[in-house]
This record gives structure tokens, sequence and C-alpha cells, in this order.
């Protein structure tokens, strides 16, 4: 190579790093925790395990869908990862199609084997939340989304509702399977402790991979023992219950509906009129 063409080279690859880490300003994608090939088909296995309403979100998710059995609709699922939530949503519903919508290649690529049996029934597009992103997932009866949200700072979430919003059609339906944190200090560290606990000994049971233990411990450095230090996006930023339905009225939705609640998870759901 001449010294031109060295150039020409190294300044494409100095774009190429600057567009990857412009998202997170203080890392970049690469890094971010969810974009590890290892975390993500860990993450996939461990899930029903380690998050202890894992199964009882879905099902409220599927319950609150408004939809008959024998009715096409399109749904999105925003931060989709594994495609665990949209199996059983096209499971259900026959003639539906659905988008997983997620961040991370590792988990989409998940995703794509798990739904490989539906066909077109199912795609697959590359977004942060944060992206301009309702263009490309066409017109949607009803967006889902499960622990997915809670990594959004509170502005992000409000500008995330909003596009959702804009995006649904009239009638259509936003449903959040999520995390909150009840207000007071004592009781949510309390929450974090228990499920710290109840994660270490799905652990040492042996019903995780082994090597999702450094995600464990990770999880409880942020979450426990740097409790109530300054969270940023990427981070788990729990808001109240009561402050996430405010976002959402606020975005225009109504009725908003918290059918399900159990320690540090809910379900949401919210009406586009
Ligand atoms: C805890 S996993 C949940 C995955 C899936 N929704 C489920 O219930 O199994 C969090 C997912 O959110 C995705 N995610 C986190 N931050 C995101 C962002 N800013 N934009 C898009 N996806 C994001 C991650 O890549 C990961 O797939």
């Amino acid at each position: 190579m001449d010294g031109g063409a060295l150039k020409d080279a190294l300044r494409e690859a100095a774009a190429n790093l600057e567009s990857k880490t412009q998202f997170f300003p203080h890392m970049s994608t690469t890094d971010y925790r969810w974009n590890q090939s290892q975390a993500a088909a860990d993450y996939d296995a461990a899930a029903p395990v380690i998050h202890p309403q894992y199964v009882a979100v879905q099902e409220g998710v599927l319950a609150a869908l408004p939809f008959a059995v024998d009715q096409a609709f399109r749904l999105v699922d925003v931060g989709g990862g594994s495609g665990r939530l949209v199996e059983r949503v096209l499971e259900q519903f026959p003639l539906a199609t659905a988008v997983v919508m997620d961040q991370s290649e590792p988990f989409l690529g998940v995703a794509q084997q798990r739904l490989e049996r539906f066909g077109a029934r199912a795609s697959f597009v590359k977004h942060r939340l944060q992206d301009e992103w309702t263009a490309t997932v066409g017109p949607l009866d009803a967006v889902v989304s499960s622990s997915a949200i809670h990594h959004l700072e509170p502005a992000e979430k409000q500008q995330l509702f909003a596009k959702i919003f804009a995006a649904l059609s009239s009638g259509g339906v936003f449903i959040n399977g999520d995390e909150h944190r009840p207000a007071g200090d004592a009781e949510y560290l309390a929450l974090l402790e228990q499920w710290g606990r109840h994660m270490e000994s799905s652990h040492a049971s042996g019903a995780i991979p082994e090597s999702f233990g450094t995600v464990i411990a990770a999880w409880k450095k942020r979450n426990i023992a740097e409790f109530g230090s300054p969270r940023k996006s990427g981070d788990d930023c729990l808001e109240t219950l009561e402050t996430q339905v405010s976002y959402l009225r606020a975005a225009g939705f109504s009725p908003v509906d918290v059918p399900w609640s159990r320690e540090l998870w809910a379900v949401f759901v919210a009406h586009k009129p």
C-alpha cells in the first residue's frame, strides 16, 4: 500500500470508529455489555431463571394484546433481544407479523435462529431505542417490550414514548413489561438484594450457564455496591411506577393501566385513542 492509500485507509478506520461510538459518548457500542456474543447466548439461556418474573411478565403482555386469535396485526418488540416474547406472540396469533428491534447484533442473531420457523412473519431491525426507527418498521397496531426500556435515562424514555405514540395507528396499544422501583431507597435496595441472592443461588445450582457468573457480579457491583450512584444511559435507570405512568400520559396515551405488578416488575398498558 502506498502512502496515500495508507492515509485513506486510516481516515476510513477513524471515521468508522467515530460512527460506532457516537451513540454512547462514554462507551463504544461494542463495549456495551449487551453486544458480546457470549452475553447474548448466556442471557438467552438464563433469562427465564435469573429474572424471577420473566414468564409472568410475558403472560401479562400477551394477555393485554387486544386482538382476536384470528386477527391480522403488525407489532414491533422494542429491545426485543433474542425474540422470546415475539415467539410467544407469533405462536398465539397465527396471522400476526412481528419485528424484533434491538441495538445488539448478537441478540438479533439468536432471535433470527429462534424465529426462523415463522418465515416472513418475523423480521429484524438493528436500531437503538433512541434512534429514528419508526419509519423502518412500517405502520404498527401494537408495540411491546420486556425488560429493555429501563436501560434508558428519563428523558430518553419520554422521547421513546412520544415516538411510539406517533408510530402507532389510532386505537393501537403499547404494552411494556419492565422494571420499576419503589419510592423508598430502603425498600428498593432490599428488593435488589433479594434479586441478587436469587441470581447467585441459580448460578450456584447450575441452572444457568457458568459464564453468567461474571454478569451477576457486574450487576451486583452496579446495582448494590454502587446503590444510589448516578445512573447513565445503558445502566439500570429505574423510575417509580407512577412516574412511568405519568410519562405515558404526557406522551398522549389514554387510558394507561397497570394490570399487573410484583416486586420490581410491572406491565404497563397504554392505549392510543
Ligand atoms: C434484559 S435484555 C431483554 C431482552 C428481551 N426483551 C427479553 O425480554 O428477553 C435487554 C435487551 O435490551 C437491549 N437494549 C438495551 N439498550 C438498548 C437500546 N438503547 N436500544 C435498543 N436495545 C437496547 C439489549 O440489547 C438487550 O437485547
